[in-house]
């Protein structure tokens, strides 16, 4: 989608018009360019309340010389949020078709900065399809072609407004690739595929350095986490490291990613139904990349560090068993008891590796981790578990600011304990019981957070557990299907404070 800011003025295309619940008219000054008949068309329509503009509502006006117009709801005055602008902005793209073109014009007036610049960004999100693999439909061409959307507003705020659209694409398009990422067949997207991507990002920009640690070195540096899960499939694991502005001194933010390519579950295999959607397990490591790509988007100059722990659990005659015990790159030892609770076996390695080697202010980790997440929240809210008091009402707040909720969860004594009473190792894979599921898979991970230096308190550290979040989010209207490049902008946002 292009964007361009003017000040009120012409029409191009088809008219876009936001209108607040139980208007009987357009708001007053709005009507220049505006086609007579296209305004009479309008007029009427609100006056008689054919169209309410309740919220999430639109209503295409068409067929005469005065051009198309598509009016958009933003519900009552008095209940606006952010995420009810977003939203709003969502369902201009969301009720696009053939007959509206390819070139809008969206014409606000009287709203405020931010309702505008929320509105405008909602558009953006929701502009985005996961089309590569489909064939190329000859008699439709236009699908092709890009939209092309022009912002109008008052004279006196185009200015800012400009600004805040630049700013909403450029983060916009680290949410894309976290999409693209997550949408993508596991056939093609395996632990090496992602590395490959990664380095060409690297090699695309001065300020990233991109560094891979393949199966091998994985093995003689004793990643027993990482190389138990992925051993057992033919796409070998590794771990990739992204490094923004390494020339500017830390300690500095680190995101760390699940990105299990495909999770059959192993040996603990998962029954058949929806196991499709276990591409989606990589979403953690999906975000990892978004985030970055973000970053260097808005031109971001300090220093931040991502990690990505890629493997695909697949069972075979090499792959690791229930009854296991492996030992992680922290030295300490687990015993796997399934093979389906492999995200955390990642991620042990991941969160040792960065904590002691890449010198983290904090360290924040997302994972498509546990089922139970999703029992509990559903897909409204990912869970969200912190040692750290500050870092987590930080990215509370940073969630609550983009509409991508992190819910806060106990790390209570009782499940750590629960994790670490393996019989034979320092600590096992799964819970006694089910109960409390993604709080002991949150538990298990506290135990590979390393100290900072030599004192005896640990890195700062939060767990997120996007499970419910990553995909399949029905009431997310800012995505049509798919993956949802959850927390890219929450993180871009925690990260630059912008
Ligand atoms: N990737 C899954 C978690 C998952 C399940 C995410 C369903 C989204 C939807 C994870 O690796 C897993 O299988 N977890 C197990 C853990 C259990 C064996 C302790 C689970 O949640 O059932
Ligand atoms: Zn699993
Ligand atoms: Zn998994």
């Amino acid at each position: 989608m292009r964007v361009n800011i003017d000040a009120n003025g012409n029409i191009n295309g088809t008219l876009v018009l936001p209108l607040w619940q139980d208007s009987k008219e357009m708001a007053e000054g709005s009507e220049l360019g505006i086609h007579r008949t296209l305004k009479n068309q309008i007029d009427t329509v609100l006056e008689a309340g054919d169209f309410k503009a309740k919220s999430g509502s639109s209503m295409t006006l068409a067929g005469t010389e005065g051009g198309k117009a598509l009016l958009i709801g933003l519900g009552k005055m008095d209940d606006v949020s952010s995420n009810s602008m977003r939203e709003a902005g969502a369902k201009v793209t969301a009720s696009l078709s053939k007959i509206h073109g390819k070139t809008l014009t969206v014409r606000f007036h009287g709203l405020e900065d931010a309702q505008m610049a929320n509105f405008v960004e909602g558009m953006i999100l929701r502009d985005y399809s996961y089309d590569h693999y489909k064939s190329k439909d000859e008699d439709n061409e236009d699908n092709d072609v890009e939209l092309t959307v022009h912002v109008t507003c008052e004279e006196e705020k185009a200015a800012v407004l400009s600004s805040a659209a630049k700013h909403a694409s450029e983060v916009a398009s680290g949410v894309y690739l976290a999409r693209d990422l997550g949408n993508a067949p596991p056939n093609d997207l395996y632990p090496m595929e992602y590395a490959r991507q990664a380095i060409e990002f690297g090699e695309e920009h001065d300020n990233v350095d991109v560094k891979v640690i393949n199966y091998e070195e994985a093995r003689t540096l004793g990643m027993g986490g990482l190389v138990g899960v992925g051993m057992g499939s033919y796409r070998k694991p590794c771990m990739v490291i992204f490094e923004i502005n390494g020339n500017k001194p830390g300690p500095s933010p680190c995101i760390v990613g699940k990105g299990i390519t495909f999770d059959t579950g192993g040996i603990s295999i998962k029954p058949s139904p929806s196991m499709d959607e276990m591409k989606y397990d990589m979403h953690g490591s999906a975000t990892t990349f978004g985030v970055m790509k973000a970053l260097v988007a808005t031109g971001w100059n300090e220093r931040v560090i991502g990690v990505a722990c890629m493997a695909e659990n697949m069972p075979s005659s090499n792959a690791q068993r229930p009854g296991d015990v492996i030992k992680t790159y922290s030295g300490k030892t687990v015993e796997v008891l399934n093979t389906d609770a492999e995200g955390r076996l990642v991620l042990s390695d991941g969160l040792w590796y960065a904590g002691t080697h890449l010198n983290p202010s904090y360290i924040i980790d997302l994972a498509t981790l546990t089922g139970a997440i999703v029992v509990a929240l559903g897909h409204e809210a990912t869970g969200m578990w912190s040692n750290d008091d500050e870092l987590l009402s930080k990215i509370q707040a940073s969630g609550d600011h983009c509409d991508e909720i992190a819910w806060p969860m106990p790390l209570f004594k009782a499940f750590e304990k629960e994790i670490t009473d393996s019989k034979i190792a320092d600590t096992r894979n799964l819970g006694a019981g089910r109960w409390g599921g993604s709080n002991t898979a949150a538990a298990f991970l506290k135990q590979f957070v390393p100290n900072k230096g030599d004192s005896d308190e640990q890195i700062p550290w939060a767990h997120l557990d996007i499970a419910g979040t990553a995909w399949g989010a029905k009431t997310n209207k800012l995505v049509k299907t798919g993956a949802t490049g959850i927390h890219v902008r929450t993180l871009h946002h925690l990260i630059t404070g912008q």
